[in-house]
């Protein structure tokens, strides 16, 4: 697989061939993720609870997201890499959310950078782009204003809120985004949404009609316990797997099974042995 781009992303939405997109938060998984051939990696907020063990995605600041944006760069060759804007970073003028999104890019080093909202971003997403740095946008169900949508919910479920996201999603191509993700809409806003739009929707909680699907890493194989939405499908249960070697390894270490033979250092002489003491 080559390098994928933004007009590769258009011309799967044109040819209807799905768009697969994961969260990656270091070099190891970059790596996983680029031998698995998936088109794009998000260096999502969401690490801010699946990895540095926070409440919510609110607290994490630039300087994290740069942090693991880098070796997930150093990993992943082919996919595309997203790397997603702090809450704080692009809200108090379009100055700031152009200086933090070249910070991403530059320092980071990721392709494109996401951040969330719909009409009331727009100007910014436009600022961004006409910097040079494509946006990936992100409606619906979005973490960093929890609070202001009431809790963990589906979003768009009413004739109202369902015509806000696509004024939102409207809006959001017209600034120059170049893909949306759509976050726990029902399926047939998902459909809606992604018929209406020329540019690539990604789906979460979204139906089976957006262009393309993103799941967090940590959901998809088993390695986050402490919440698990119903759009999450855990294709695998590392977590269980780690802690069955890690219980093997202490009791091997208890029972001086470990470590064996094939495991240790020889070299020192005999001769050299009687004058150590
Ligand atoms: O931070 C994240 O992982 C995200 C995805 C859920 C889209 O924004
Ligand atoms: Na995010």
């Amino acid at each position: 697989m080559a390098k994928v781009t933004i007009q590769k992303l258009k011309a799967m939405k044109e040819n209807g061939e799905k768009i697969s997109m994961i969260t990656a938060y270091d070099y190891p998984t970059a790596l996983l993720v680029d031998r698995a051939g998936i088109e794009i990696i998000l260096v999502g907020d969401s690490l801010a609870m699946t990895v540095l063990g926070l409440e919510t995605t609110v607290p994490i600041t630039m300087e994290e997201m740069i942090h693991h944006i880098r070796p997930v760069v150093r990993g992943a060759k082919n996919p595309m890499i997203v790397g997603d804007m702090p809450f704080g970073s692009y809200n108090e003028s379009k100055e700031q959310a152009v200086r933090n999104a070249t910070r991403l890019m530059k320092e980071g080093g990721c392709d494109v950078i996401k951040l969330e909202g719909g009409t009331e971003v727009a100007e910014t997403v436009k600022a961004i782009v006409d910097a040079g740095i494509p946006v990936m946008g992100h409606i619906g169900l979005t973490p960093q204003t929890i609070s202001q949508l009431g809790g963990f919910k589906v979003q768009g479920k009413n004739l109202e809120s369902a015509k806000a996201l696509m004024e939102d999603a409207r809006a959001l191509e017209e600034a120059g985004a170049f893909s949306i993700v759509l976050e726990c809409v029902p399926e047939e806003l998902g459909k809606a949404i992604t018929q209406q739009l020329s540019i690539p929707t990604i789906g979460i909680g979204a139906g089976r009609y957006t262009d393309g699907q993103v799941l967090v890493f940590h959901d998809l194989v088993g390695l986050f316990e402490r919440f698990t939405p119903k759009f999450v499908k855990r294709y695998a249960n590392l977590g269980e797997e780690i802690v069955k070697a890690l219980e093997v390894y202490k009791q091997e270490v208890k029972e001086k099974k470990f470590p064996q033979q094939e495991h240790v250092f020889g070299g020192l002489e005999e001769e050299d042995l009687k004058r150590l003491y």
